[in-house]
């Protein structure tokens, strides 16, 4: 594949500081060496601008850092939509969850019937009304499905950019009462930890797979949160939930999304190294990744 990074050191998502150089410890976990080992060939293009300073607060709305959020995330979807354009792998590297309102903008510039698996231990479903906290990192994939604030439902091109039953969230285990309300209404697909325990993993993402398969898509998403993996091995995370998806698990799911060869764009969130221990969450992103591309054992 030719396979093109791109960093979002975005943290204004959500209130840890320390997010935004989710990008900087991704790469010195050697992402680019890794994924170059397999056969790719990689081109980094390096960081979004992120304004440093956070700005005025606008008194129309509950959301933190709104127009922070809308300049990163516009920037973002005009980068990964020219990426797709030259027929190239979008890689993209977080920051907060909230960057993938922007990379699925991007994406939905050249697919019109885009399918996302959303790898969380949260359903990032909220919306002003639902949101517990404010925080824009809760709230991508239901912006993605047109609900939400309009300066978000909106970037790059307005309204809806994926269909709720194109939507797979695996590892789910946090989950609010508003977002619970709008995956049934929706019919999103859940695999929460209970299917996971239940059955393991190996049916659950073949159930995905098949149920993707299904839809007659033009590509599929991966949308990874470091912190659908449990805090064990992804502490760097700054809304870590316990009794989460093993590393073993994820390194099969990821093995298991390579073999079915349905994924045309990923992104890796939510790695905040201050609360990291010596980088662990961004080597396990980096591993994860070795998975996901094709790495193989023998
Ligand atoms: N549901 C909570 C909220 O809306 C937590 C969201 C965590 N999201 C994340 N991308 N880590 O604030
Ligand atoms: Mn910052
Ligand atoms: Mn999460
Ligand atoms: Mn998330």
């Amino acid at each position: 594949l030719d396979i093109t990074v791109v960093g979002v050191p975005l943290d204004f998502g959500q209130s840890r500081r320390g997010v935004d150089m989710g990008p900087s410890a991704i790469r010195y976990a050697g992402a680019i060496k890794r994924l170059e080992a397999i056969g790719h060939t990689l081109k980094d293009e390096g960081d979004i601008q992120v304004s440093a300073i956070e700005r005025s607060h606008r008194e129309d709305t509950n959301l933190k850092n709104l127009e922070e959020v809308v300049s990163a995330t516009t920037e973002l979807a005009e980068k990964v939509a020219a990426i797709i354009e030259k027929g190239e792998f979008p890689l993209v590297l977080g920051g907060d969850h909230s960057i993938a309102i922007g990379t699925i903008a991007g994406l939905a510039s050249k697919y019109k019937n885009l399918g996302v698996i959303w790898y969380d231990a949260h359903a990032d479903m909220n919306t002003a009304e639902t949101s517990p906290s404010g925080n824009i990192h809760g709230m991508p994939l239901a912006v993605t499905m047109g609900l939400g604030h309009e300066r978000l439902v909106n970037i790059y091109k307005d309204g809806q950019k994926v269909k709720p039953e194109n939507i797979v969230i695996i590892g789910a285990r946090s989950v609010d009462p508003g977002e619970r309300k709008l995956i049934k209404e929706k019919g999103v697909k859940v695999f929460s930890m209970h299917e996971i325990d239940r059955d393991g993993m190996t049916v659950v993402m073949n159930e995905a797979i098949a149920y993707l398969q299904s839809k007659d898509l033009d590509g599929v998403h991966l949308s990874l949160d470091l912190d659908g993996l449990d805090p064990i091995y992804t502490p760097g995370v700054g809304t870590p939930v316990q009794g989460g998806i093993s590393y073993r698990e994820s390194h099969l799911a990821m093995e298991m999304l390579e073999d079915a060869g349905i994924i045309t764009s990923a992104e890796f969130v939510e790695v905040n190294p201050i609360l990291d221990e010596k980088n662990k969450t961004g080597e396990v992103a980096v591993e994860l990744m070795g998975s996901l591309f094709g790495e193989k054992l023998l």
